[in-house]
């Protein structure tokens, strides 16, 4: 049943493909529980409004050329952002202040506002319209702990990092040794921080935070987040498994990989994709392909268009390099990724651990090899390997050699089945986080009383 008149509630996403499908599976679950939605977004790559049709969109001028790339390096990511936010800021509060006197004419007044938590120049401006801001962070809770306690580690003097550290334990944060804090690594060190403190500050001051991840999935840090950010905390992950497969896709999936997929045998497929921005070298590249065909495994690959800089697409592939692993393989430019976790055919995920991939992987218990390259990939990939013990990592300057054994572990030795065997576990543990009496079910309860109590 819907329970339609709840009021309207506004959310606008970042711009990127790892912070939009979570905010737009946010978006639909708060539909579904009665809230009309409007999505402000900029017009850089923007959502489809024909995907959403209950859904009302506004888009934004950004300063961005319709061509714009996103770099891959973090230093470039942290400066793309705190661009969007001083460009983005007065366009969202013109866009903002008149949903709201419209909402009010339509008497649907606006309940909240949903931001990225990466926006922090809308706290600023839901304070003027004195609307309550609540912070969507797309990653897990250990990572945006390790994000938040960025100061304190650069006051310790841990920096410049030390080759005789980077294999111990960050003693403020147990779980992580040094090398997986990437963040340590930021080049421009000032500006980095600059960043991180005005996240932290703006998140503190808002309304409360918002998390895709569930508590059983990580019980040790709660008492840590409330301690850090002292307002109310809402994880009622993992959002994509409320609906079927989200369609809030930039690039269109190849859908050939299904048809091929159901041709393969249960659990022999390696799955291949490094998200929507981590890029790699075109030496790593042929590391890779040639690391694929010695393992002799069947595998699925997405080789996104701009995966490798400067080549257009699979042209740098040695010469016979697809007749020889023929049809072992199937190479695409973007998968419709949910349903190929979810295909029994797929046996293993080479993952870069973006937040989003991990946690998908993990809902279809499905073991990884993991590959961070930056940002909260790198504390993901830590605990899919040495915390939940259902991946095998890999360093991101990569070998084929390494890249064979690594598979032989998933695939075919014992080791690989204990894996299976693990996230199987973590898999049912997650589904029952989403049914009745569930942590998620139960704090989605409380987010949709919070909202309207505010
Ligand atoms: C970015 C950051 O890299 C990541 O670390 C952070 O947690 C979120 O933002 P991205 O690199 O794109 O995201 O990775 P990820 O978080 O895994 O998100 C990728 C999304 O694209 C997933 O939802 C995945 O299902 C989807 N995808 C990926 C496809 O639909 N098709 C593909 O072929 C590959």
């Amino acid at each position: 049943m819907k329970l339609k008149g709840r009021g309207s509630v506004m959310l606008f996403p970042l711009p990127f493909q790892g912070h939009i499908n979570p905010m737009l599976q946010l978006a639909n679950i708060l539909h579904e529980r009665g809230f009309s939605i409007s999505i402000i977004h900029t017009r850089f790559n923007s959502p489809n409004p024909l995907n959403y049709p209950l859904f009302r969109f506004y888009p934004i001028p950004d300063g961005l050329s319709e061509n714009h790339v996103i770099s891959s390096d973090p230093n470039r990511i942290v400066a793309f952002v705190k661009f969007l936010n001083s460009n983005c800021q007065t366009p969202f509060r013109v866009c903002l202040a008149k949903l709201i006197s419209t909402s009010l004419e339509d008497e649907d007044p606006t309940a909240c506002l949903v931001t990225d938590a990466l926006w922090y120049s809308t706290q600023a401006v839901a304070d003027d319209l004195k609307l309550p801001r609540i912070v969507l962070r797309t990653s897990n809770v250990s990572s945006f702990i390790v994000l938040s306690s960025m100061s304190l580690l650069f006051e310790k003097g841990y920096l410049p990092l030390q080759d005789s550290v980077v294999e111990m334990e960050v003693p403020e944060l147990p779980q992580f040794r040094f090398k997986d804090i990437a963040m340590l690594e930021a080049s421009d060190r000032e500006s980095f921080l600059q960043f991180i403190e005005i996240l932290v500050q703006e998140t503190k001051a808002s309304s409360g935070i918002i998390l895709n991840s569930c508590e059983d999935l990580e019980q040790e840090f709660l008492s840590k987040l409330s301690l850090l950010f002292p307002i109310p905390v809402f994880l009622i992950g993992p959002f994509h498994k409320y609906f079927p497969a989200s369609s809030s896709s930039l690039l269109p999936q190849d859908r050939t990989c299904i048809s091929w997929l159901d041709k393969q045998q249960p659990n022999s497929v390696i799955y291949v994709s490094f998200g929507s921005v981590a890029a790699i070298e075109e030496a790593d590249f042929l590391e890779v392909a040639w690391g694929l065909a010695n393992s002799m495994q069947p595998f699925l690959w997405v080789v996104r268009p701009g995966l490798v800089q400067g080549s257009e697409w699979l042209e740098i592939l040695p010469n016979g390099y697809l007749e020889m692993v023929g049809e072992r393989t199937h190479i695409v430019k973007w998968a419709p990724q949910q349903e190929v976790l979810a295909h029994p055919s797929t046996g293993a995920f080479w993952t870069h651990c973006g937040w989003n991939s991990t946690l998908e992987s993990l809902c279809e218990g499905v073991p990884m090899i993991c590959q961070p390259s930056f940002g909260d990939q790198k504390t993901d990939s830590r605990f899919v390997s040495h915390v939940w013990r259902v991946g095998v990592h890999l360093e991101f300057k990569i070998e084929r050699g390494e890249i064979e054994r690594a598979i032989r572990r998933l695939m075919v030795e014992p080791e690989g089945q204990e894996m299976r065997e693990r996230i199987k576990l973590i898999k049912d543990k997650i589904n029952l986080c989403l049914k009745p009496g569930g942590s998620s079910y139960k704090s989605l309860d409380n987010l949709v009383s919070y909202i309207l109590s505010m």
